[in-house]
């Protein structure tokens, strides 16, 4: 059973101080239960925006994308489980070692966040791929990657909704798929290449929608919220 469109949409807090995310929160009124911690803000708030959020009542999905030895990941996944956060990430580039040491750490409390496996980051292309010595399409090289990180126990998967249908049919119905790089029509793509609106994501078999510069720049952010919501609850119910 999905969860309703409101807890579908991802607010990504990429912004340089608490008081700047903490005010687009005020802004959206309520618009949205979900915000995503990425590396800018957890470097100049560190925990206490966590811990904020969480008073507030708010789910956070804490984005550090961890890549990293085994040993060094597994305890950074524990100490992000002690702050509460409901989703947390890890490169599934990082290989079967390092994510087997996180599926396990992952699975030792009984609070556990929802552990995901960053794919191909939204922002590759094929010649970004290329240059960095990996010739499959994004597409191949994402279902690579999650095929990996299920084998390894990790069953969420960070990936583009252009590749949301091919992971869902191969990973099954269970496989949670959390989809960054959306735009709405007009919106600007910025350094995002492969980026899909909300609709053909939700088409695609995404569970969950990360949006931040569509609402975080928008100049009315929760009229923002409130049309992407509106196009994921009329696509839900296509
Ligand atoms: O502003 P925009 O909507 O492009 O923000 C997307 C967010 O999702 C950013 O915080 C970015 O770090 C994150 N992300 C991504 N691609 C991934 C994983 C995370 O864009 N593969």
């Amino acid at each position: 059973m999905l969860p309703p469109p409101e807890d579908r949409l991802i607010v990504a807090l990429d912004f340089p101080q608490a008081d700047a995310a903490l005010s687009l929160i005020e802004r959206l009124d309520g618009a949205c239960r979900w915000f995503k911690v990425g590396l800018e803000l957890y470097l100049a708030a560190g925990e206490a925006i966590v811990t904020e959020l969480r008073r507030r009542g708010l789910s956070v999905f804490l984005d550090l994308k961890f890549h990293d030895i085994p040993n060094t990941v597994a305890a950074a996944v524990r100490a992000a489980e002690r702050l509460g956060v409901g989703m947390l990430t890890v490169h599934a580039a990082g290989g079967p070692a390092m994510l087997r040491a996180a599926a396990e750490a992952a699975g030792e409390s009984a609070a556990a966040p929802l552990l995901l496996a960053v794919t191909v980051l939204t922002s590759m292309d094929s010649a970004e791929l290329s240059s960095i010595g990996i010739e499959a399409p994004p597409a191949v090289q994402a279902q690579r990657l999650a095929k990996m990180a299920s084998a390894c126990g990790i069953h969420g998967y960070v990936c583009s909704a252009q590749e949301a249908a091919a992971l869902r049919s191969g990973l099954g119905r269970q496989a949670v798929l959390v989809t960054p790089g959306i735009r709405p029509h007009g919106e600007d793509a910025g350094d995002q290449k492969r980026v899909t609106t909300p609709a053909d994501a939700i088409d695609a078999g995404a569970d969950y929608l990360v949006v931040g510069r569509p609402i975080t720049r928008a100049a009315d952010p929760a009229a923002a919220a409130r049309a992407i919501l509106s196009e994921i609850e009329a696509a839900i119910s296509l």
